[in-house]
């Protein structure tokens, strides 16, 4: 096949047989063109090849933008420098769910939505109690999240637009929730009910770190800092786990199980088990001396070993949320007076491996999850809970993609085809001739 390029199609032809096929080229309000193929199967016969997706736009949105060359991202087209500068998390949900910035009646409006969503079925705490104490508790989490479809089913009807929204409200505000009482029954203590009083970020710190014998108030460079964090995860357009939950709610499944599924994409080290994979491997480090023979480690096409928080599939310039999370690490630990090696550690690894060429001409860079785990750490955040606050944060960009696509109504099943390079035709073979 060979394809060139008129001004709005490319037509490609197939050389074995000379016939041709003009794709139109559909152009988005920025960032590269698109071919449209969907006519390709029909009116040629062939499949298009592209494990991985690495050229290859699964939908329209206009949720969020990312230049990976120039290191942007924008949701709704604000930049994500803007929204954790001048916004809170509240807004950025309301934005993301939305398009627009609230005015100050549809904030309080949200936010009081929100708010009062935020309790659990008291049945659930049964659900957790079924676990076990040392259960990852991200596994837990795949788990009770997958389970609110059991007990919500007023708002799993996907065609009703007021279960939607209910459904929407009800996973970002029981997210925290659930969150919490993951870590809470890890270690043993009792659940803390959220507190109405208090802000997203605010009402999380009190579930999680407060206990029923003593009052518990959350530093405000603390509240600002997880607000942050939140922000700073919130939406990242059709990264796996998103497209993983527009895949399962391509065929109708209800918005509890999406979201299920998408915090069990989530769960990778290749996308959100990042940040803990990063406070794993500082501490593996453990002093400068030894960040030389970890960075050969990861040039060592023979050692499976990659630097955690480094490389991205679309950001081939520093993650720009990096750049944010770097700096609310150091306003973090300057805060709340400490002096962590590791974060010393991290940006002399970060300075050795920018100085390599083998890093910058493979275009990998710090990526958001590099210096999350340190402000976490910093906030006594055990490791094993970095990725819950990851899909906390990420479940009203996971809720807005979903949405979008039920509202579309031009919107299909997902079933992607693929390249048959098993065995062809043959006779079944009996049992006594194997
Ligand atoms: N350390 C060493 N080499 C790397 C790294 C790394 N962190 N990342 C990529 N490379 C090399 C890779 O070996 C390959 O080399 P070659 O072309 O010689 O075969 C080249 O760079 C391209 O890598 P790739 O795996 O083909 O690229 P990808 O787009 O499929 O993968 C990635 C992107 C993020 C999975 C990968 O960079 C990675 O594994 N990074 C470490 C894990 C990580 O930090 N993940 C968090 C991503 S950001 C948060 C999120 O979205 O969840």
């Amino acid at each position: 096949m060979t394809a060139t390029n008129n001004k709005n199609s490319v037509t490609v032809t197939d050389n074995r047989t000379g016939h041709s096929w003009d794709m139109p080229i559909l152009q988005g309000t920025c960032g590269p063109n698109v071919i449209d193929i969907r006519k390709l199967y029909s009116e040629s016969g062939c499949f298009t090849y592209d494990p991985g997706f690495t050229s290859t736009g699964s939908c329209d949105s206009s949720i969020t933008y990312i230049d990976g060359d120039e290191g942007i991202l924008r949701h709704r087209g604000y930049s994500i420098e803007d929204l954790a500068a001048k916004s809170d998390f509240m807004e950025v949900c309301y934005l993301l769910l939305n398009g627009e910035l609230p005015n100050q009646s549809e904030k309080s409006e949200f936010k009081n939505q929100i708010t009062y969503h935020t309790m659990l079925h008291e049945q659930m705490q049964y659900f957790y109690r079924g676990f076990r104490r040392d259960s990852h508790p991200m596994a837990v989490m795949v788990g009770v999240v997958g389970a609110l479809s059991a007990f919500y089913h007023d708002s799993t009807d996907i065609r009703d637009p007021h279960q939607r929204l209910i459904a929407s409200h009800r996973l970002i505000a029981k997210m925290p929730t659930i969150a919490a009482y993951a870590y809470k029954y890890s270690i043993g203590q009792p659940f803390v009910y959220p507190q109405n009083n208090l802000s997203y970020a605010a009402n999380f710190l009190h579930m999680t770190f407060s206990v029923p014998c003593e009052e518990y108030v959350a530093s405000p460079a603390l509240v600002r800092a997880m607000d942050r964090i939140f922000i700073l995860h919130a939406d990242h357009e059709q990264n796996a786990s998103t497209s993983t939950v527009r895949i399962a709610g391509s065929s109708g499944a209800n918005p509890f199980a999406c979201i299920a599924a998408g915090i069990a994409s989530l769960w990778g080290p290749a996308h959100g088990g990042a940040n803990e994979a990063v406070l794993r491997m500082l501490q593996q480090i453990g002093h400068k001396d030894n960040i030389p023979a970890f960075i050969e480690r990861a040039k060592d096409k023979n050692d499976p070993f990659r630097l955690m928080g480094f490389g991205h599939r679309v950001y081939k310039n520093y993650d720009p949320r990096a750049s944010v999370m770097r700096e609310s690490c150091h306003e973090v630990l300057t805060e709340l007076g400490i002096n962590d090696p590791l974060l010393e550690l991290a940006m002399e690894l970060e300075r050795v491996a920018l100085e390599d060429p083998y890093f910058t001409e493979k275009k990998l860079f710090p990526n958001v999850d590099f210096y999350s785990g340190i402000i976490l750490r910093a906030m006594n955040f055990p490791t094993s809970m970095f990725t819950v606050l990851f899909a906390l944060a990420r479940t009203v960009g996971w809720v807005a993609q979903w949405k979008e696509m039920i509202e579309d109504p031009n919107h299909k099943i997902s079933r992607p085809r693929q390249l048959y390079l098993g065995a062809d035709a043959r006779e079944f073979v009996p049992m006594d001739k194997r």
